[in-house]
């Protein structure tokens, strides 16, 4: 029987069904398990389920004697060295597709939250500060008809510019050619970074996390937005240049921002982030709903399952391991 590793308590439906097929253990911390833990536990296993929280690289990759697949509980792949497992022949699966809305909705939570001051307004009254109604109190930015800008105009890119459309916004995205369809469909206008930053009352990131992507917002780019613009992220942390983000978002360079992902997780509250007023942070939860982590749970265990039986998965992120299957 295959031996599985699984670190951390997933949804039932994926551990089921890793079950059914696999000698399974699963680690039962509430927080990720230490590197040696997994270093130990990698040793002798033929596939690991894990999570963004667990970086695998050669160090790690290095003891493992079987293992032929990991399988990854994100979209996002960023914590697996993707080259190093490849040179080894071992498959990394992902968990595309359905996650897309439910990640799009929580961008747009975060803009209109951003955007209208919903959690300052929620504190207001808690903190029992409400005395009347007000001309000035808590004003906020209009999202209808406004325009957003999309930094990556893949899946949730898309799922962004659906819902914007709704609310009668105008579209720019970046992205390295134009996309007929959404262009037809949302009326959107691919532009350089350049214009999308200079045009955009919020702009939205949703590209993955790579070299090429690192620190694509920093303070040149900041420093082109408009001072009433609202940065939201949802994609990966160190796509923003954290402290140039701190620094404009002290200045007024702009005017807030919407963030469910940084730099290094978690962020604590002493966080410079967790003291500018202006800014709505979560603890990247974009995938957290319960119907869509029970399905990235069954596709990530699925996507183990198949490598393992010799198949190949949908969702594999290097084919190129099983050109042979
Ligand atoms: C991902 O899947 O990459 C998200 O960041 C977490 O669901």
């Amino acid at each position: 029987m295959f031996r599985v590793y699984v670190t951390r308590k997933i949804p039932q439906e994926g551990l089921s069904l890793l079950q059914s097929h696999a000698d399974v253990t699963v680690w039962q911390g509430e927080l990720p398990p230490p590197r040696d833990v997994i270093v130990d536990n990698i040793r002798d296993i033929d596939g690991l389920l894990c999570l963004l929280t667990d970086k695998i690289d050669q160090e790690v990759l290095d003891v493992a004697r079987k293992l032929k697949v990991i399988g990854n509980y994100a979209v996002g792949f960023d914590n697996i060295d993707i080259a190093e497992a490849t040179k080894r022949g071992i498959a990394v699966t992902n968990t595309p597709g359905v996650l897309t809305e439910t990640t799009a909705d929580l961008a747009f939570g975060l803009l209109m939250a951003a955007a209208r001051n919903i959690v300052q307004g929620d504190r207001y009254v808690r903190e029992g500060l409400w005395q009347t109604w007000e001309p000035m109190l808590l004003l906020g930015r209009d999202i209808h008809e406004s325009t957003l800008g999309i930094i990556g105009m893949g899946r949730i890119g898309q799922a962004m510019a659906k819902r914007a459309s709704g609310f009668g916004m105008r579209i720019l995205y970046y992205d390295s050619a134009p996309i007929e369809e959404v262009d037809k469909k949302y009326g959107a206008q691919n532009v350089s970074l350049e214009q999308l930053l200079q045009e955009s009352d919020f702009v939205t990131i949703h590209v993955p996390y790579t070299l090429a992507t690192d620190k694509l917002i920093s303070t040149r780019e900041l420093n082109m937005m408009k001072k009433e613009a609202i940065l939201i992220n949802t994609a990966r942390g160190p796509v923003v240049d954290e402290p140039a983000l701190v620094d404009a978002l002290q200045k007024g360079v702009i005017a807030g921002a919407g963030l469910d992902v940084f730099h290094t997780e978690p962020i604590s509250k002493d966080h410079p982030l967790c003291h500018v007023a202006n800014v709505v942070v979560a603890p990247h939860i974009g995938s957290a709903s319960f119907r869509t982590r029970a399905k990235m749970a069954t596709i990530a265990a699925s996507g183990v399952i198949e490598v393992l039986q010799g198949r190949k998965p949908y969702n594999i992120v290097n084919p190129e391991v099983l050109r042979n299957y």
